[in-house]
Formats: C-alpha cells, sequence, structure tokens
C-alpha cells in the first residue's frame, strides 16, 4: 500500500454517510463503505465528533438539490463551536453543479462525482495537505469499477443489489440522469458473476440488478455479446441463490429474448418496474420516450401471455408541459387497464438545461389536484389486490426479525411487503405464508410451511 495511504489508514479516523436519491446510489454508498472501511475509517450513524462527512446526493428534482444545502447548513451549524468535519458531496448534484457547488458553499472540501469514488482515499489525502476546493467530477467509469471489483463486497444481506449498468443514452426530455451519470457503461459479466457469488456465499438469497437502463446491459467479451438475458441465464445457475429481480427497466430494451426469460428462469421473480411516465401518446413524444402506449400494452401482454400472475409497476410524470385533461384521462384509464401493484408518481420538476426546460409549463395547482387523483387511484388499485390476497398464501422470502422483535419481516415473489410470525431459522429460507390482513403497503400473517425445495 501506498504510503501516504498507509498514513490515512492508521490514523482511525470515523466517517458518516447519508445517501438521497435512487437504488444506484444507496448501492454506490455501500461501496464507499467499502472504500473507507479499507483504509481503516469506522463508520458512525451519528453525526457526533465526526471526522468526515459525506452527503451522497440526488439531482432528479430541484428539491433534492436543495436539500443538500439544508443538510449542510444543520451540520454547520452543529459544528459551529467544534473543529469541522472533512465534507464531501458525492453523487448526482455534485456532478451536476460542480465548481458551483464549491463557490455557494465553502463549508463543502471536495466535490465527487458518481464515476469517481474510487479517488476517495485521494481526495482524504489532499484535504490532509490542507488543499481545498476539490473538485473529482471525471467521468471515468472504466476506472470506478475496475478498482470496486478488486474490493470484495461486503454488504451482503439475504436481499442484495448490484449495480450492472451505469448511465444513460435515452436522453427522456425532462431527465438529467443521462447529465449526471454519463453515457451508458456495461460491467463485464465474469465481475458481476463473480460479486453475486460472494454474497451469496455469504448469505445473500436475492439479488436485484440494477441500473439507470439495466435492460440495456450489453457485454462485449472475445467477439460475443452479453446481454441481460445472457446473465440471468448465468445466475441461473447459482446454487443457493433463489431469486433474480433486476431494475429500472426502459420499455424500448424489453427484447424478445429478455421476454424469453420468464418462460425458463424458475428465479425470475413474475414481478417487473417498468416505468410508462404517461399513457398519452403525443405527452410520449414530447417527452422523447420513443414508444407508444400501444408498444407498452403490447409488452405487459406478452409477459402476462407467459406469466398470468405477472405484476408491473411503474413511474408516472404528471402535468408534463403541454398535458390537457384528455392526455391525463388517457395516463388513468392505462393505469385501470395494467392494473400497477404500486407505482411512483412526480408532478413534473422543470430541470435546467435539459430539453423539456424551455416549454411552457402546466399551472402548478392542476398539476396537484392530477396528482392526487392519479395516486388515489394507484392507491384503489393496490388496497383491492391486498385485500384479494387475504385468506390466500404467499411465498416469501424471510429476511429478517423486525426491530421490535416480535415478527418477521420479507417479500412476496412481487416485492410486496410481509409482516409475520416465523422462527429465526426461517431467515433466508422461502416459506409459505397465510395472509390474514393487509395495509396499503403490506401484507400480515402467519407461516404455515416451509417451500419445498427449501425444505431439504
Ligand atoms: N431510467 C428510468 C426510466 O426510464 O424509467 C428512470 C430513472 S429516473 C432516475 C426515475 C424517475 O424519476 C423517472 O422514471 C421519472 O418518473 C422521474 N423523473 C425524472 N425526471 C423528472 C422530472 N424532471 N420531473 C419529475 N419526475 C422526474
Ligand atoms: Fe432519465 Fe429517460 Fe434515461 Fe430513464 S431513460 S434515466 S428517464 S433519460
Ligand atoms: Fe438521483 Fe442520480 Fe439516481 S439524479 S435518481 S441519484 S441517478
Amino acid at each position: 500500500m501506498d504510503q501516504k495511504l498507509k498514513k490515512i489508514k492508521d490514523s482511525k479516523k470515523n466517517f458518516f454517510i447519508k445517501t438521497f436519491g435512487c437504488q444506484m446510489n444507496e448501492y454506490d454508498s455501500k461501496r464507499i463503505v467499502d472504500i473507507l472501511k479499507k483504509f481503516g475509517f469506522q463508520e458512525k450513524k451519528d453525526l457526533e465528533s465526526l471526522d468526515c462527512f459525506i452527503l451522497n446526493t440526488c439531482h432528479i428534482r430541484e428539491k433534492a438539490t436543495e436539500k443538500v444545502y439544508h443538510e449542510i447548513g444543520r451540520l454547520k451549524k452543529k459544528y459551529k463551536h467544534q473543529k469541522k468535519p472533512i465534507v464531501l458531496v458525492t453523487g448526482c448534484v455534485a456532478q451536476a453543479e460542480n465548481d458551483e457547488m464549491l463557490k455557494r458553499e465553502n463549508y463543502i472540501d471536495a466535490v465527487i462525482g458518481p464515476q469517481s469514488y474510487q479517488n476517495i482515499p485521494k481526495v482524504l489525502d489532499q484535504i490532509n495537505k490542507n488543499k481545498k476546493s476539490l473538485n473529482f467530477t471525471e467521468f471515468d467509469v472504466i476506472d470506478k469499477f475496475d478498482k470496486l471489483n478488486k474490493l470484495v463486497n461486503l454488504n451482503s444481506k439475504i436481499s442484495s443489489f448490484i449495480t450492472i449498468q451505469e448511465g444513460c443514452d435515452k436522453f427522456c426530455s425532462f431527465c438529467v440522469v443521462p447529465y449526471t451519470r454519463g453515457s451508458e457503461y456495461s460491467r463485464s459479466i465474469d465481475e458481476i458473476i463473480y460479486e453475486a457469488s460472494s454474497l451469496i456465499k455469504n448469505g445473500s438469497r436475492e439479488i436485484t440488478l440494477l441500473g439507470q437502463n439495466v435492460n440495456a446491459y450489453k457485454y462485449i467479451s472475445n467477439n460475443r455479446k452479453f446481454k441481460l438475458s445472457d446473465l440471468i441465464k448465468e445466475l441461473d445457475k447459482l446454487k443457493d441463490l433463489k431469486r433474480i429481480r433486476y431494475t429500472t427497466s426502459h420499455p424500448n430494451d424489453m427484447t424478445e429474448d429478455l421476454i424469453e426469460c420468464y418462460k425458463y428462469s424458475k428465479k425470475l421473480m413474475p414481478f417487473i418496474h417498468l416505468p410508462v411516465q404517461s399513457g398519452s401518446n403525443k405527452i410520449l413524444k414530447k417527452m422523447n420516450r420513443k414508444y407508444t402506449v400501444e408498444k407498452y400494452l403490447s409488452i405487459v401482454k406478452e409477459l402476462r401471455n407467459i406469466l398470468p400472475k405477472m405484476e408491473f409497476s411503474s413511474d408516472f410524470i404528471v402535468g408534463f408541459p403541454g398535458e390537457t385533461d384528455k392526455d391525463f384521462n388517457d395516463t388513468l384509464n392505462l393505469i385501470k387497464d395494467v392494473k400497477f401493484i404500486n407505482s411512483y408518481s412526480f408532478v413534473y420538476n422543470k430541470r435546467p438545461g435539459t430539453p423539456a426546460a424551455r416549454l411552457a409549463s402546466i399551472d402548478p395547482k392542476l398539476q396537484k389536484t392530477r396528482l392526487s387523483i392519479l395516486q388515489n387511484l394507484i392507491e384503489k388499485i393496490q388496497i383491492e389486490k391486498n385485500h384479494k390476497s387475504i385468506g390466500t398464501s404467499k411465498e416469501v422470502l424471510v429476511e429478517n426479525r423486525m426491530k421490535d422483535q416480535s415478527k418477521y419481516f420479507g417479500r412476496t415473489c412481487e416485492l410486496t411487503p410481509v409482516i409475520f410470525d416465523a422462527n429465526d431459522h426461517d431467515i433466508g429460507q422461502i416459506i409459505n405464508v397465510e395472509i390474514k390482513d393487509f395495509n396499503r403497503n403490506s401484507l400480515f400473517g402467519k407461516k404455515i410451511s416451509i417451500k419445498k425445495e427449501d425444505a431439504a
């Protein structure tokens, strides 16, 4: 080890990390923790006597960005009469605002973009030498994964995540991601299988593959192209892995080979998060989504033909520029048609630098009214589905005992949270739970048996 880095390692410092944004940011934060632990840092869960404070940020909506300055303001107040910790801002706001951010808030020591986390030990070393306002926002995704691949992923939980793909080439007119995460990059299939095997060895039973456009995964080695369907085939072979999921998918990358996987893979779950954004072809065109409602519905139909119990969730943007009552009603009709099991919905938020930011916004009051109508409809469908579950038996992968110690937590194949009575030895097993009650988001029940294959 480099002498400078050894010095950091020997200094026994601590750090605190707070994460905003998507699951990929969550994954990145865990890998940042792995990097810092390797260099002798200890993770703290509170803000007392910190040596280093890290904010891993999200830029998707304006509110997410303002939260960053708010958090730094709170920290500044707390450390007014104490030695300040090193403050690192990582993630998509760091990437998008870089120098602007350093100018606006001089309490920040360094901004580090999503492709530059491997440089964190170097950044800390430079800050120790009194260097200030450091900007590490190069798009060097190959270097990032090269270095992360050499670092064991220490985050094995019953249900674990692996980022397999980064970035986006789709340029939807409303979205900042192509500018903050750069163009599409896929990790090597061997590295992913290696990371999955080590997580499984340490107890993981479910793996969710992550990517901004996970189903655009494409890796070329020795003139052979590997797609997400090839990766699923490889993961299927891993003994002790019980469930495979992937998120987030783009409708245009739902290719036949991927749809076919649902015919043969026993581990691929019958649930997919497939954001449609709007049910109006006119709005989809303005969003630059490059598919139609008819195309989206044909994917849903094809998947349900293969697996009738297939469930879908989606993201919706409500009140996009130019959205009329008719466009909005088309979205409601699509929701009634597909019957999404759950969904994320947002009011359109103008993001500077994106093409849609030039379009005239619609009345914010109308946006809010529409959002609440849409959310009520989604909730109604969700509750109807949960209600129908009463008296049925659901396969649940047991993840952990709840904090209050009396019940256990797991998820159905469709990702619905379930809280139930079971035993410690059920953790990591798939059990059948009889559903006795529900609320909007969760089901409640009692273990009735262990799934046959798991009973062996
Ligand atoms: N790649 C995914 C896809 O194409 O569906 C989405 C990833 S994006 C990080 C997550 C969600 O944020 C989007 O699906 C969209 O609904 C929402 N989003 C992105 N930009 C937005 C904006 N300007 N205003 C409101 N919601 C936005
Ligand atoms: Fe954003 Fe569109 Fe890319 Fe999704 S596909 S990350 S919404 S630009
Ligand atoms: Fe946010 Fe960046 Fe994810 S903008 S949603 S953290 S890719």
